[in-house]
């Protein structure tokens, strides 16, 4: 459909206008208005037909709204062919095309809260309603997949379609047969329905999405690149048994049409979209739970309020969510207000900050780490995500820069959904130019800033290529960085840029050194004070006395993680006992793989690692076994074993941490959202919604901090 060139050259021109049009904006306002039709075309083209977006969706919106304001400027030149002037379109020719009962609309965009409340006086203008009157607004998900139009007739699914264009969709009633939660009957009739049309979106939740990726992923099949292309694709699909075994799912958010058997309308028997959802949900419909993911707020301000709280938990949502979008409920004022030939005016999205952008691929610098791991770093053009900005992007290693066949200079597709650290998600080879050149990685450590060259080598089964002897120290420095940092010795105070600046000093070269710092000269030191080194000292001083499972871990032994140093430091007595441990001894422990033995055992035969250790010793560093390294309970034991928990709200007497510990230690498993596989969910202090949504589960035990504590002794 469009040639490379003619894609780079959409592309760059988009960026162009993106990045304030400069000279573009001394074309005529025709050409211009030509110029943003056709880039407004390819861009729904990549949106909506290839499910490859090549810019954001605040992107998108901007180039539209420029469009949007030339066209008011110049109705003269408005032709009904503008994208202006009808909803995107996903059509193909794989099915058949139906009509929509009535035409469904797209949504009007904002991203912030000035733009909601200019949104409620718009409305209020519209309707005469005077500005210091209140309407109350139904908020709900914005829902990130594929949306369906499915219709009823005298309480049988009838037929289902895609969106299509607006007017005409794919005609894809198989395959919405597959999906569970669209009922295959319902009673309309008890509600003086003969036919109804209700819209909806198709998702595939977040988990299950990540488990067929995995699972293509094993049979060397392509990915799919989000969970809102196999919701898409899987309505797509050829096989309906196919389709069954993607999981979809259909939250349904609108009764677009409804009539009795003469042919009357009867949407009017519903009051306010809160009742219509309502009711639909009593018929067996998939509806945003009330309360929880949809609410009636009184005003603006409160519907503002409730679309900010879901900004924080979108990442905890089971579904993808890209917003939330804010409906007048009063069904009366809705048919007041009307549409427009693209939306709704009683409605309006607000569209959480993008998760995905692109970028271009500027150089790769490479990291070393505590054991010598060579990690890749790609240097990206800055991009906002999530209100962000990003310009350093982990490559792993090799492989994944050979998987995803990235260059120097290429269009990147970059990600970053909540705490999840940014990745790129694939080169758009379609915007490649030929000037794009190829990732050598380095044969020699290009952290080494000696005179002598270290070839790098790679361990058989494993990613990483490393550099074998370190001749810089690089990799002591982040030995000592991963020593004290929180999981490890846990010493406040001595984060990774105050380690830098003491291994610059001079005065940090191995992990001994940190119980050898003189603190009268880091009082002195520019930023520190007495006070800070005071309390650096006291840290020093407690990492001194911790439990040798800490001191275990904190050692970079490869594969040696927390749960197994524990396992480990449960059987000696003293760390230096390792030294007389062989494979036949290890095998013997539960849960400890002969990788990872081998990794202890070469630790241990190393001469300078004991002189290390001995060393520590004689600083004060505990080296014996503590009552923290026993197991509180053994495993399988304990009045949670096989139980899922989770804790919500502030906890009064235990961090979170500790809670979960003991939940831990009691057998429990935590997890991390309410679904049906919880259990038990801990609540403290203003539990919000998890308590609700666990409440509406039915099958969840709820207990109070005190009652936890009480069971876990
Ligand atoms: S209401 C006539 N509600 O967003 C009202 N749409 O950008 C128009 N969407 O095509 C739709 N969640 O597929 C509505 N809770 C929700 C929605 C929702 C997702 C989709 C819908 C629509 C698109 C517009």
């Amino acid at each position: 459909m469009y040639s490379q060139e003619e894609q780079r050259s959409l592309f760059d021109l988009s960026k162009a206008y993106l990045n304030g049009g400069g000279a573009l904006q001394q074309e005529s306002a025709d050409e211009q208005i030509n110029k943003l039709r056709r880039l407004i075309e390819y861009h729904e083209y990549r949106y909506y037909i290839l499910n490859s977006p090549v810019v954001s969706d605040p992107e998108y919106d901007r180039l539209y709204k420029m469009l949007e304001k030339l066209e008011a400027e110049h109705p003269e030149l408005i032709t009904p062919e503008s994208p202006t002037q009808r909803v995107s379109s996903d059509l193909s020719s794989d099915f058949p095309s139906v009509e929509h009962l009535t035409p469904m609309l797209s949504l009007a965009n904002s991203y912030n809260e000035e733009d909601l409340f200019e949104f409620d006086a718009q409305v209020k203008r519209y309707l005469n309603i005077p500005e210091e009157e209140d309407i109350e607004y139904a908020v709900e998900p914005k829902f990130d997949g594929g949306s369906i139009a499915v219709v009823y007739e005298n309480g049988r699914l009838l037929r289902a379609a895609t969106r299509g264009n607006g007017t005409v969709g794919e005609e894809i009633t198989n395959n919405a047969r597959a999906i569970r939660s669209i009922p295959l009957r319902a009673d309309f009739a008890g509600l003086g329905i003969y036919k109804a049309e209700l819209r909806g979106e198709v998702l595939i939740r977040k988990d299950i999405f990540k488990k067929i990726n995995d699972q293509r992923e094993e049979e060397g099949l392509s990915l799919f690149a989000n969970a809102r292309n196999t919701a898409t694709g899987g309505l797509r699909m050829k096989d309906p048994q196919e389709v069954a075994k993607r999981g979809l799912e259909a939250f349904i958010y609108t009764l677009g049409y409804a009539v009795d058997e003469t042919g009357n309308d009867v949407l009017s028997r519903f009051s306010t979209h809160q009742e219509s959802l309502g009711r639909l949900n009593q018929l067996g419909f998939k509806v945003p739970i009330e309360g929880v993911e949809r609410t009636v707020c009184k005003n603006i301000k409160a519907a503002v309020g409730f679309c900010h709280d879901w900004q924080e938990k979108r990442d905890g949502y089971p579904y993808e969510i890209d917003g939330m979008v804010v409906k007048v409920n009063s069904r009366e004022l809705q048919e007041r207000a009307g549409s427009t030939s693209h939306h709704p005016r009683w409605a309006i999205a607000f569209k959480f900050k993008a998760k995905q952008a692109t970028s271009r691929l500027l150089r790769v610098e490479y990291q070393v780490g505590k054991i010598g791991s060579i990690t890749p770093v790609a240097k990206i053009e800055p991009v906002q995500l999530a209100g962000v900005t990003v310009s350093s992007v982990s490559l792993h290693n090799e492989d994944f820069i050979t998987s995803k066949d990235l260059h120097i200079g290429d269009t990147v597709l970059v990600e970053r959904a909540g705490d999840v650290i940014p990745y790129i998600v694939k080169a758009m080879e379609e915007l490649r130019n030929g000037s794009e050149q190829p990732i050598e990685f380095p044969k020699h450590c290009p952290i080494n800033d000696t005179d002598e060259p270290v070839e790098l080598v790679r361990i058989e089964g494993e990613a990483a290529w490393r550099c074998p002897v370190c001749v810089c120290g690089a990799q002591n420095l982040q030995k000592i960085i991963f020593h004290v940092s929180k999981n490890a010795m846990d010493i406040e105070g001595l984060g990774k840029s105050i380690v830098e600046r003491f291994y610059e000093l001079g005065w940090l070269r191995t992990i001994a050194d940190v119980y050898r710092l003189d603190y009268d000269k880091i009082a002195e030191l520019e930023g520190f004070g007495e006070k800070s080194a005071d309390n650096l000292k006291e840290s020093v001083e407690k990492a001194r006395q911790n439990p040798i499972h800490r001191l275990l871990h904190s050692l970079s032994i490869h594969h040696l993680g927390q749960k197994v140093s524990k396992i480990i430091a449960a059987e000696i007595n003293h760390v230096l006992d390792l030294r007389d441990w062989d494979l036949e001894k290890f095998t013997h422990i539960k849960d400890v793989g002969p990788v990872v033995a081998e990794n202890v055992i070469a630790f241990f035969s190393n001469e300078h690692n004991i002189k290390l250790l001995e060393e520590m010793e004689a600083l004060g560093v505990n080296m014996k076994q503590t009552e923290d390294d026993l197991p509180k309970s053994a495993s399988g034991e304990g009045p949670f074993v096989g139980k899922t928990i989770l804790f919500t709200g502030s906890l009064q007497t235990l961090s979170r941490k500790e809670a979960q510990a003991k939940a831990e230690a009691a057998g429990a498993k935590i997890i991390s959202a309410v679904s049906g596989n919880l259990d038990i969910l801990v609540v403290g202090e203003k539990p919000g919604s998890k308590l609700k949504k666990a409440q509406a589960l039915g099958t969840v035990e709820v207990m109070t901090e005190e009652e936890f504590l009480e069971r876990v002794g």
